[in-house]
């Protein structure tokens, strides 16, 4: 080989080496693993390798991701974060105070997004004034998912009352149908309690209870009306209901095999990637009695302190999820409506551009309220002294007056 040759085909290898190195690849930890969850995730994956840039999947099962913020946590204190992960609001904020999180503000003001993202949804990507998370979507959790045939065959209609759910549950009952698909994880329990506060309390008492945990809230009557409504609930689900994932109690409905769940609109992802049309064989309605009020909770990709090699495709990333046409295609497939104010609605089914309406609604009413589940209304120890009351409650004997008592003092010791 003569020099030139060498010096050629040294610079090739070189290059080889560098586009090696330097390949666009990101790391991404999520707990998308359902069948609609994964449908949104190859949008996502599919979209970046457009871009160039290449996907190692972390996904760690377990709706609600409380499995998956354990793996995150060991990863990121052995050093070696992912360079993305999804992170629900308040846990956002937190890996920021721990120092995790990288700075997004160049990419953030060449592309605007302080202009289109709702300042609802810039509290939790931001960290001391910095954008260090996009946000991918926005969740309804407080939905009522219903299958069409049992409730024609039955001469129902969507309940718009607690006291008519209990009618609706009840005649199915009485016909030998289980009236409500259900998993016992903490988390879905919370998810139907928070829906009750809202539909029976209204906007300002989820307000008072959830959001400024306020003792005297937790503690009142109309609190106990919402444990009893619990209590019936258990009454309304099958045998089989502990540990059982959302999504194949989300299944029970699309099969006929029960009559509702109460579920955030990421079942509707189910419901699509089963070929289905929801709000024809899967009506959607929201939790009794909580129309007009909107509670949220958000999936934000938190970009992590990475390497400068890893740097570039991270950014790619944060852009790519922020691109309008992402958040239409994305969103589609979730269940939920995009984080873009300014993205068009028209493709979306009925239960889709029902929740855009409710959205602006609520928004002009000032009742939008961040989930307490879905970990955007109290930080991680508060919002674990909800959830081990309320399924202490569900799955054992405990009387309503007692559950409120426990609340109370349970929220105050974690405060
Ligand atoms: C997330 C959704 C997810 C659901 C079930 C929620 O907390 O926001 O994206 O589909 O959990 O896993």
């Amino acid at each position: 080989m003569n020099w030139r040759v060498m010096k050629t085909a040294a610079a090739a290898a070189l290059a080889l080496g560098c586009a090696t190195a330097g390949a666009q690849t990101v790391e991404v930890m999520h707990w998308w693993t359902s069948g609609g969850e994964g449908a949104a995730v190859g949008v996502l994956k599919k979209d970046l390798e457009t871009r160039g840039v290449k996907w190692v999947d972390m996904a760690v099962a377990g709706g609600g991701g409380e499995a998956a913020m354990t793996a995150l946590r060991a990863r990121a204190v052995a050093g070696n974060p992912p360079t993305a992960a999804q992170l629900l609001g308040m846990a956002v904020t937190d890996w920021g105070n721990e120092g995790f999180l990288g700075d997004l503000n160049d990419v953030a003001t060449k592309e605007g997004w302080d202009k289109v993202v709702p300042p609802a949804l810039q509290r939790f990507a931001k960290f001391d004034g910095k954008w260090v998370a996009v946000p991918v979507n926005i969740h309804r959790p407080h939905w009522l998912w219903m299958n069409a045939k049992i409730f024609n065959d039955n001469g129902l209609k969507p309940p718009t009352t607690w006291d008519e759910f209990n009618a609706v549950a009840d005649k199915l009952k009485a016909k030998g149908i289980t009236p409500v698909a259900m998993g016992g994880q903490p988390w879905q329990e919370a998810t139907a309690w928070e829906g009750i506060v809202l539909g029976m309390g209204g906007p300002d008492f989820y307000r008072k209870a959830v959001i400024e945990a306020d003792p005297a809230s937790l503690k009142s009557a109309t609190m106990v009306k919402v444990f009893d409504q619990m209590r019936k609930i258990r009454g309304y689900v099958d045998r089989n209901f502990a540990g059982r994932d959302w999504n194949l109690a989300t299944s029970m409905v699309i099969k006929g095999e029960a009559g509702m769940q109460l579920m955030g609109d990421w079942a509707k992802g189910e419901v699509i990637s089963a070929k289905l049309t929801p709000g024809k064989e899967i009506l959607c309605a929201v939790a009794p009695g909580t129309q007009g009020s909107y509670l949220f909770n958000t999936d934000f990709f938190a970009m992590f302190k990475v390497g400068a090699d890893r740097r570039p495709a991270q950014l790619t990333m944060a852009s790519a999820v922020m691109n309008p046409s992402f958040q239409e295609a994305f969103n589609l497939a979730k269940g939920s409506i995009p984080a873009r104010s300014d993205v068009s609605g028209d493709k979306f089914d009925e239960c889709g551009k029902k929740s855009i309406a409710d959205l602006k609604t609520a928004t002009a009413a000032s009742h939008v309220y961040g989930s307490l589940a879905h970990g955007h209304a109290q930080p991680a120890a508060i919002q674990r002294a909800y959830l081990d009351v309320i399924t202490k409650h569900f799955n054992s004997d405990m009387g309503s007056k007692a559950a409120t008592e426990a609340l109370a003092q349970a929220v105050l010791a974690a405060k």
